[in-house]
């Protein structure tokens, strides 16, 4: 995968058509360029995938959904289809953010199902994994990374054109939660490279490098951003409230743009 570090916009059930046009338009007229140390990709919701995109056409935005459903067609009222996202143009997906496991009851089997059908219809998914604020606490979450990194991945072979993004946020870690509070850089390159040791155990380095990109969510904001963009292990990151106002996104994206890593 390119070394470009990813910025991936979750904006989660926040904003409407009208704000996810505004917002989408704001960014395209800082970044609809093609940015040479960075890559913005945007996570409105479903319905207003189809809006955003129009926006973002021909420029070096790209865009993803927050969730698709494993089935590719069927019986399964309220659920989105992988071949629905890519009608759409849609590149990426979130799959198993940890919203999903607490509120419809995603697990690691459901996420795996999700990973296989992103690879099999060419949709780059970004796996989200984190542990809970009392593993956290007990000093568990490095077995509760591996768990799940193991679990989702499982029987999942790695084509060369595959792309798939790991995203480690603890759950304790993102701004809405009970706790709140980020991550400390130096911890989160820590379970970065453990997440990169693992997947190079599953499968080997030029996979890893070439296939897989490890990014860090949880509380990112434009206080904090560089101290986790300066890590050599993390790759991105993944935003939530502080992707959902222009004026704070810009603000973090110059930060990166401006970085010499
Ligand atoms: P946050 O959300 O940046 O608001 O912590 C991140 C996420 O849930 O993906």
């Amino acid at each position: 995968m390119d070394n470009k570090f990813l910025v991936i916009a979750n904006w989660k059930m926040n904003l409407g058509l009208e704000e996810s046009i505004k917002l989408a338009s704001a960014i395209k007229e800082s970044y609809g360029e093609e940015m040479k140390k960075s890559k913005i990709v945007l996570c409105p919701s479903f319905t207003n995938i189809n809006s955003v995109s129009q926006i973002v056409v021909d420029t070096a935005i790209s865009y993803g959904a927050q969730d698709v459903f494993w089935e590719a067609k069927g019986a399964y009222t309220g659920a989105t289809s992988p071949i629905m996202l890519k009608e759409l143009g849609a590149e990426y997906v979130i799959v198993g953010h940890s919203e999903r496991r607490a509120n419809f009851g995603e697990t690691d089997e459901m996420v795996n199902k999700k990973v296989k059908t992103c690879l099999e219809f060419n949709l780059i998914p970004i796996i989200c994994l984190g542990e809970e604020y009392k593993d956290r606490k007990s000093g568990r979450q490095k077995q509760i990374i591996e768990r799940h990194i193991r679990n989702i991945l499982k029987d999942i072979k790695i084509k060369k054109y595959n792309q798939v993004i790991v995203a480690y946020e603890p759950i304790w870690a993102i701004s809405t939660s009970r706790q709140g509070k980020p991550e400390t850089p130096d911890d989160a390159d820590d379970q970065q490279e453990l997440i990169n040791r693992i997947l190079t155990e599953l499968y080997n380095k030029d996979i890893v490098e070439n296939n897989f990109k490890v990014i860090y969510g949880g509380s990112v904001n434009k206080e904090n951003i560089l101290g986790f963009a300066e890590r050599e292990n993390i790759e991105g990151v993944l935003v939530g409230s502080a992707s959902q106002n222009a004026e704070d996104f810009v603000d973090l994206m110059n930060q990166i743009n401006k970085l010499e890593k």
